[in-house]
């Protein structure tokens, strides 16, 4: 049984991750939204949830407090949360930059700080990228902020595992194509998805906890379709 983390864990693909985890592992859910938290604590008590915004001043030593009180060693982090917004560049103020890069990239670099202490040989930290920061993957209008921090969280993520090598935990980032949840619909309305979030997440579950093993360092696309 291993102890998991997952960020952004109260709708979409990091619910329906938590939910298939909590079968066989012990799961800490954070995400802002702790009504929808508590939610899927309800079906399954064994998850452990904490509202948390990613975004917040003093991240670091808040979170550093919260891992702690449920885990005093982690085997895999799930960094999952994730802000989009779809507006042409010349629209895009900068506290939409600010709003989506403290999300995706400053947030997830400073929750791999607080837990990588918390890991040992065998851990697994997995990245959620996705086919927009893909290099050479098609590219769609309105999503240029959203996509470039999903290149840096190719890059971040790829760079971590170099650092960590020794150690032995590995890092790896899923690049992933459409998966049915409300983030799709905001960047792609009316568009239907070919993977439900749930078929997403076995993917990402049946990863985690297993790829480690052959892969490291590397940014993989995950999809079956454009988008
Ligand atoms: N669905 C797709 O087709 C697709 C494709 C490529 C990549 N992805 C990636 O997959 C991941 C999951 O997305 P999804 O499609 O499942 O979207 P979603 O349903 O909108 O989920 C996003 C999650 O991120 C959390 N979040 C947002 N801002 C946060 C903050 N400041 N602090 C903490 N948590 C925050 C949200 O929770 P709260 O609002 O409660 O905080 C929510 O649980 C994201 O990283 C996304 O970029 C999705």
């Amino acid at each position: 049984m291993k102890n998991i983390i997952i960020t952004g864990a109260s709708s979409g693909i990091g619910a329906a991750l938590a939910l298939i985890l909590a079968e066989n592992h012990n799961v800490l859910l954070l995400a802002r939204n702790l009504a929808e938290l508590k939610k899927l604590q309800a079906q399954n008590p064994r998850l452990r949830v904490e509202a948390l915004d990613l975004t917040r001043e003093n991240l670091g030593p808040h979170l550093h407090s919260i891992i702690t009180a449920h885990f005093s060693q982690v085997d895999i982090l799930i960094n999952n949360a994730g802000k989009l917004v779809n507006k042409p560049v010349l629209e895009i103020t900068r506290q939409d930059m600010e709003q989506v890069f403290a999300t995706n990239v400053f947030g997830l670099i400073e929750t791999c700080q607080v837990t990588i202490p918390l890991m040992k040989a065998g851990a697994h930290i997995v990245n959620i990228g996705s086919m927009g920061g893909f290099q050479g993957s098609v590219k769609f209008p309105g999503l240029s902020v959203y996509s470039s921090s999903k290149s840096a969280v190719a890059g971040f993520s790829e760079c971590l595992a170099e650092e960590l090598k020794e150690q032995k935990i590995a890092v790896n980032c899923l690049a992933l194509g459409s998966a049915q949840t409300e983030m799709l619909g905001e960047a792609f309305p009316g568009y239907k998805a070919p993977v439900s979030a749930a078929e997403m997440a076995e993917f990402i579950t049946d990863f985690s906890l297993n790829a480690n093993r052959w892969i490291n360092g590397k940014t993989i696309p995950v999809s079956l379709s454009t988008p």
